[in-house]
């Protein structure tokens, strides 16, 4: 069951080297949605690396990016049914099957990264991974992956206080967290699929969206986005997935390369996050298309303040816990 037919247009030979010997490895086929330059992009294809040297060719990773085999729309299906055995989506996209996933929308819920890694290690961070919920559907997770802090953008004007967003329409990842944030701003939101956002803002289906330096720079908003407001109101970060029938029928030793690997590849990933947005903030800026506008401490305070009803309306679906869990945390 661990083969996949097929032939991947993936380089890498330890595959051909072991079919010689009527053996063939065991392929792991992860698919994403980011583009092979993104951070997340880059940490696949290393992990990818990893899982072949260290095991020998007898394990290789078929990487798929850019949903070019599964889009927002059906790639957490297809990990449910075992089309794909691993997955990094933005934690948001989990929502479909357990709504405590959008802690990571909660408006101005983390500090800075280390809060962030912080989180990741927490013992509250692995309820999440090891939940009833992905049990259920033959999932789980393995580790965290980190893509940065989330900014506005748009076409209409600049955006430096709360009112401005007021009419405008922005497309969202998806869940009732993200409506709600909009909503609280006066704005109205789409859900789109990541791959079809660059498409909806060139049309104008809608007028902005949210989301990190380097997802935007690797998706070149810049050249269809005329402002974007350096607002830091939410994360966007990812988790590991595997089918969990696929990787608890690995041979052992095996799993536990793999798993070696995934160490390595999200301690990369980790180092990555930082200096790949630092980057792509440089090219966003130096683009000579996109304004880029800072928030005073003011400025921001009146953002936090005017999202504070996302709050009301959704602790008790987040959990007090893991709120409380998050936020001591700090
Ligand atoms: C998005 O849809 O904006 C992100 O989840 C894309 C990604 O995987 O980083």
């Amino acid at each position: 069951a661990a083969c996949s037919g097929g032939g991947s247009k993936e380089s890498g030979g330890s595959g051909k080297e072991d079919s010689g010997k009527g053996s063939k490895p065991i392929v792991i086929k992860f698919s994403h949605v980011t583009s092979i330059d993104s951070v997340k992009g880059k940490a696949a294809e290393r992990f990818k690396e990893l899982v072949e040297e260290k095991t020998g060719g007898k394990a290789t990773v078929e990487v798929y990016p850019s949903s070019q085999l599964y889009g927002d729309n059906d790639e957490l299906d297809a990990l449910v049914s075992g089309n794909v055995h691993m997955i990094a989506p933005s934690v948001t996209k989990m929502v479909k099957l357990d709504p405590r996933w959008q802690y990571v929308d909660m408006p101005f819920l983390f500090k800075d990264q280390e809060h962030v890694h912080k989180f990741f290690e927490s013992d509250v961070a692995k309820t999440l991974l090891n939940s009833d919920q992905l049990a259920a559907n033959d999932i789980m997770g393995l580790a965290f992956w980190e893509n940065g802090f989330k900014h506005f953008t748009n076409n209409e004007r600049p955006i430096q206080k709360p009112e401005d967003m007021k009419g405008l329409k922005f497309r969202a990842q998806a869940g009732k967290v993200l409506e709600a944030q909009f909503k609280a701003l006066g704005a109205g939101s789409a859900t789109i699929a990541f791959g079809e956002t660059y498409a909806a803002l060139q049309q104008g289906t809608v007028d902005g969206q949210e989301n990190t330096y380097n997802n935007m720079d690797t998706q070149k908003y810049q050249e269809v986005q005329k402002y974007m407001t350096i607002s830091e109101h939410g994360r966007l970060d990812y988790a590991i997935f595997v089918n969990k029938s696929f990787w608890e029928g690995m041979p052992d030793d095996i799993r536990a390369q793999v798993e070696e690997a995934l160490k390595e590849a999200t301690e990369l990933e980790w180092k990555l996050a930082k200096e790949e947005n630092d980057k792509s903030l440089d090219n966003l800026k130096n683009s000579g298309k996109m304004e880029v506008l800072e928030l005073t401490a003011d400025e921001r305070a009146a953002f936090e303040k005017a999202l504070q009803p996302v709050y009301d309306e959704f602790e008790d679906v987040i959990t007090k816990e893991l709120i409380d869990g998050i936020r001591n945390l700090k």
